[in-house]
């Protein structure tokens, strides 16, 4: 399957993997990278080491293009201007003004990909010239905006004009790259698809998590950027499994924070001994899709594979 996400970043196939700060790792992006998909390197909450020694480790790896996220307000300089040194092929940000590191990545001849979650974000990036615009629903795990995925695909991509637009959130499979591609959008960016899989740098007990979820099992709360001591701009809510932290806490952000010493002790020792019922799973509503742990190109090839039978079959019994 070929659209203009692949020409636009070299890719033979419109599957991104997202940036999941502190979830993603080399071997996962190579493999996306490999398997002909974009395979994204989160680089907020890493330090320089690490993201200098990452780059390293996916060059090692392969020789397709390959990206890497930031969070725009959570950005350390350093770390995004080695990032351009590099010559990293793909820029993903986040949130927030893209121009400013738009003129940056384009000096070096790299490509954007900026996702956003309103219209008016939209523009935004479009101003920017940004190359790829990603369209995240509320369904999505981690960070999430306000707008159901399909509300507010159509309109951005009337907004984007020529540029193409990827959808993200609770897309994990091929029967939502079929359906991103009905609405318009050139491809897909899939998080919580990627964290179920053997390279995936989560703990097994999270993948297993995944995989056992069921509609209904996520929720979009504030309760871990407060436990992180994370603010937010606009009142954004992170999507994660429900687990007995969640239960306590959601809707008693006040009391939550008026004990926050307490149940951040509480928290690290339940990071510790990784304590599941305590810490956060972060998913999107599409775990309730998920049935297996799969590798990573496997995820890419069948996602492509089963889009392009169901649109083949759409086709074939469209009215005359
Ligand atoms: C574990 C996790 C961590 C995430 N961290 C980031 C991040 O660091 N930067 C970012 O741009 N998006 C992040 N996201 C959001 C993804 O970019 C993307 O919007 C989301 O995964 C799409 O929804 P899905 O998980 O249902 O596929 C994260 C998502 C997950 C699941």
């Amino acid at each position: 399957m070929h659209t203009a996400v692949c020409d636009a970043l070299r890719i033979s196939h419109p599957v991104v993997q997202a940036g999941m700060g502190g979830w993603t790792n080399p071997a996962l992006v190579a493999a996306v990278s490999n398997a002909g998909g974009l395979g994204i390197l989160a680089c907020c909450w890493s330090s320089a080491d690490v993201v200098r020694q990452s780059l390293r480790q996916i060059r090692a790896l392969t020789d397709r293009p390959f990206g890497v996220n930031f969070v725009l307000h959570l950005t350390d300089d350093a770390v995004f201007q080695h990032c351009l040194d590099e010559r990293v092929p793909v820029f993903s940000f986040f949130r927030g003004d893209p121009g400013p590191a738009t003129a940056r990545v384009h000096a070096i001849g790299a490509k954007v990909l900026h996702q956003i979650t309103t219209v008016a974000e939209a523009e935004q990036a479009c101003a920017a010239n940004v190359d790829v615009l990603v369209a995240q629903g509320c369904e999505a795990g981690g960070h999430m905006g306000p707008m159901p995925l399909w509300t507010l695909l159509p309109e951005v991509v009337r907004v984007a004009g020529h540029r193409p637009v990827l959808a993200a959130g609770g897309i994990v499979d091929g029967q939502g790259l079929a359906a991103a591609i009905a609405f318009g959008a050139a491809g897909v960016l899939m998080g919580t698809r990627f964290l179920a899989t053997p390279e995936a740098p989560a703990t097994v007990d999270h993948k297993q998590a995944i995989v056992n979820a069921r509609l209904g099992d996520t929720i979009p709360t504030l309760v871990w950027d407060i436990l992180w001591g994370e603010d937010w701009p606009g009142g954004i809510r992170t999507q994660s499994l429900r687990n007995a932290m969640t239960d306590r806490w959601d809707g008693r952000e006040h009391d939550l924070r008026a004990g926050l010493d307490a149940v951040r002790a509480e928290f690290a020792a339940a990071e510790a001994r990784q304590d599941i019922t305590l810490i956060p799973l972060l998913a999107g509503v599409g775990a309730a899709r998920i049935r297996d742990i799969l590798p990573a190109a496997d995820v890419v090839r069948d996602t492509v594979r089963d889009a392009e039978e169901i649109l083949r079959h759409l086709a074939a019994r469209a009215p005359a």
